[in-house]
């Protein structure tokens, strides 16, 4: 049985990800500090897995945490979640994102060298890309990074270079996600934002569930079909399926990889508000305000290496993001709070 640590295992994405690995026979353990996350999650993981979740809270900057965590069990891999990720905070708050994602991440990195395991799926994004160039994005397009947010994940991929570079037994892969959305259909897990979200498709949720009372489109000037900004939307569960396919793709062959996880397909702002009131059956009141500072026109994947390289593609549409997104939202209005 292989086991892999998640860290920021309560998290969005990776909540969705250890029902994944578990479906897929991989046993896990969980690392998180509920900095962003409720414990709550790990009731709903105990229920939908029928498994006792295995769980240390502590945090990744913690070397006595991971230390004690390694002694405890035995560990095969490692898929880092735990990060900080606001862009606009980062802007506030370089210094606690430098510390927090790229001290988790050299810690981390410290802990497995001691105990010789040398797997790493890193969670990057596709904010390297900055404004990109040319449409769809490959792997291969210019890096940047417009923010210390953005920089963290740039830092982030060198460091795990630099590793495999240093000692080829290193193996990593650092996976791109687009923009994840969605929910597990179960409507017991999803994406549960502190405070006003930063993301469309939760500020959506929060409208049409009655917690806000309109929707800010922020630019309708851009020079795409409707004027609306356009991004790929990746549900959640086709996220976390593409870390089940890193992680086999690591044990099965030696080497590295980076690659996009994106579906390949741009929606803009208002075609995923409609979406949404179609499958909430709720009407979603918007204005139009203007453009949001270090937003980009336009972006989307090209999901072809991830194809080839891990055989995983999404499979999830728009409209089935949308409904799995307002069951999550309409059965828990309140996120994780009771
Ligand atoms: N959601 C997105 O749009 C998106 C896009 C691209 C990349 N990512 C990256 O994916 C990862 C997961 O994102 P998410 O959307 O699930 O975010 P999230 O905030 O829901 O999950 C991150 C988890 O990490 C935990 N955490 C933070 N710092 C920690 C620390 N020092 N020690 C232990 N736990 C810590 C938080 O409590 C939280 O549970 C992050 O690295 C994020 O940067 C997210």
């Amino acid at each position: 049985m292989t086991t892999v640590l998640l860290t920021g295992a309560t998290g969005y994405i990776a909540s969705h990800t250890w029902l994944a690995l578990q479906a897929a026979g991989f046993d896990v353990v969980g690392l998180d500090d509920f900095s962003n996350s409720s414990p709550e999650v790990l009731n709903r993981l105990r229920e939908l897995s029928g498994r006792e979740p295995v769980f240390e809270r502590a945090s990744v900057c913690d070397a006595a945490a991971l230390e004690g965590l390694f002694e405890r069990h035995r560990i095969d891999a490692a898929v880092h979640f735990a990060a900080f990720k606001a862009v606009g905070e980062s802007t506030q708050q370089p210094l606690a994102y430098y510390a927090n994602n790229l001290g988790g991440l050299v810690t981390l990195g410290q802990a497995m060298q001691r105990h010789g395991i040398k797997r790493f799926v890193f969670s990057s994004s596709a904010t390297v890309y900055g404004d990109p160039e040319s449409l769809p994005i490959r792997e291969d397009a210019r890096l940047t990074a417009t923010n210390p947010y953005g920089q963290t994940k740039l830092m982030g991929e060198q460091i795990l270079r630099d590793l495999g570079t240093a000692d080829s037994a290193w193996q990593t892969a650092c996976l791109r996600y687009f923009n994840p959305v969605g929910a597990h259909d179960s409507g017991r897990i999803g994406e549960d934002p502190r405070g006003t979200p930063n993301n469309l498709m939760p500020y959506v949720a929060q409208v049409a569930v009655g917690r806000r009372p309109i929707l800010q489109v922020f630019g309708n000037d851009y020079p795409t079909p409707d004027g609306t900004g356009v991004r790929d939307y990746i549900h959640v569960v086709d996220l976390a399926e593409g870390h089940v396919a890193a992680l086999n793709r690591l044990l099965d062959f030696p080497g590295s990889l980076t690659v996009n996880l994106g579906t390949g397909r741009g929606h803009s702002v208002l075609e995923l508000v409609a979406a949404y009131a179609r499958a909430s059956g709720r009407e979603i009141p918007y204005h139009v305000v203007p453009r949001r500072p270090g937003d980009v026109a336009a972006c989307w994947a090209d999901p072809a290496l991830a194809r080839t390289q891990l055989g995983w593609t999404a499979k999830h549409g728009l409209d089935r993001m949308c409904a799995d997104s307002w069951r999550w939202q309409a059965l828990n209005p309140n996120g994780f709070e009771a």
